[in-house]
């Protein structure tokens, strides 16, 4: 067990599970984001907190994949560059895109982005006079709608989430194929569709996650 935890393999594969886990968090995500083109979102917001206990186990269950994701992520990085200090035996040129080069860099955005993100609209420090907590809704709700559509009508605000999905875009562009081979499930002749498989999943979520502030920053959803 121990030494499949410090073998290059054994966190690749934990890499890839973690990663994996988070990916379905960004897809039920926005999912879940979408419930504001229909006017449920303090609904559904209201119905994520119903239970607390599940809920926090949930939210712990995801923090230990993110550190985890994280700490190898960065180990991986080290031993990466430190392999590539040594002298090859042979002289490989790889080709690599400009998603996998940066990798660790975009999930450094996208980190930064979570902690930015998760005062924002979970803890609602910034900008804490739109807070849902403090402005309910007409049921009586938080008023998520509110604090959403007030919050992404500054265009600075908008942009600088754009900006941050752009990171999650090339994260995810390179970490669906990645995973994939990592767990052995592509071969030479799919390896091409799988990126492409990638690629689109990560455009679809990109697309998704701007959406929202789009929509609010061009006037098309309202108060
Ligand atoms: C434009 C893009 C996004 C919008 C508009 C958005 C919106 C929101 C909102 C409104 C909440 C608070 C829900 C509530 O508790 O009432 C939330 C929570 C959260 N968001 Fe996002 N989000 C976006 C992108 C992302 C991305 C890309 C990630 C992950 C990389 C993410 C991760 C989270 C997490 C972890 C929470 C906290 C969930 C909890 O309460 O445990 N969000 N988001």
């Amino acid at each position: 067990m121990l030494t499949f935890w410090k073998s290059t393999v054994g966190k690749k594969l934990l890499m890839a599970a973690t990663g994996l886990m988070m990916l379905f968090f960004v897809l039920a995500h926005v999912l879940g984001n979408f419930t504001i083109y229909f006017g449920w979102i303090n609904n559904y917001a209201e119905h994520l907190h119903a239970l607390p206990a599940l809920l926090w186990v949930f939210r712990l269950f995801m923090l230990s994949m993110l550190g985890l994701h994280v700490f190898l992520g960065i180990q991986l990085s080290w031993e990466n560059r430190a392999a590539r200090g040594e002298p090859y035996a042979v002289k490989a040129t790889r080709r690599t895109t400009f998603a996998a080069k940066y990798m660790i860099w975009t999930g450094a955005v996208i980190g930064a982005f979570l902690i930015y993100h998760l005062l924002h609209f979970t803890v609602q420090v910034i900008q804490p006079e739109l807070a849902a907590r403090t402005n309910m809704d007409a049921a009586g709700q938080p008023d998520v709608f509110r604090m959403l559509v007030l919050s992404f009508q500054s265009f600075p605000m908008a942009g600088l989430y754009v900006l941050a999905m752009i990171a999650l875009l090339l994260h995810l562009t390179h970490g669906i194929q990645s995973f994939f081979q990592t767990f052995g499930l592509t071969s030479e002749n799919s390896l091409p569709g799988t990126q492409r498989a990638g690629t689109v999943v990560a455009a679809l979520l990109f697309i998704g996650y701007i959406s929202v502030p789009i929509f609010i920053v061009v006037g098309l959803l309202n108060l």
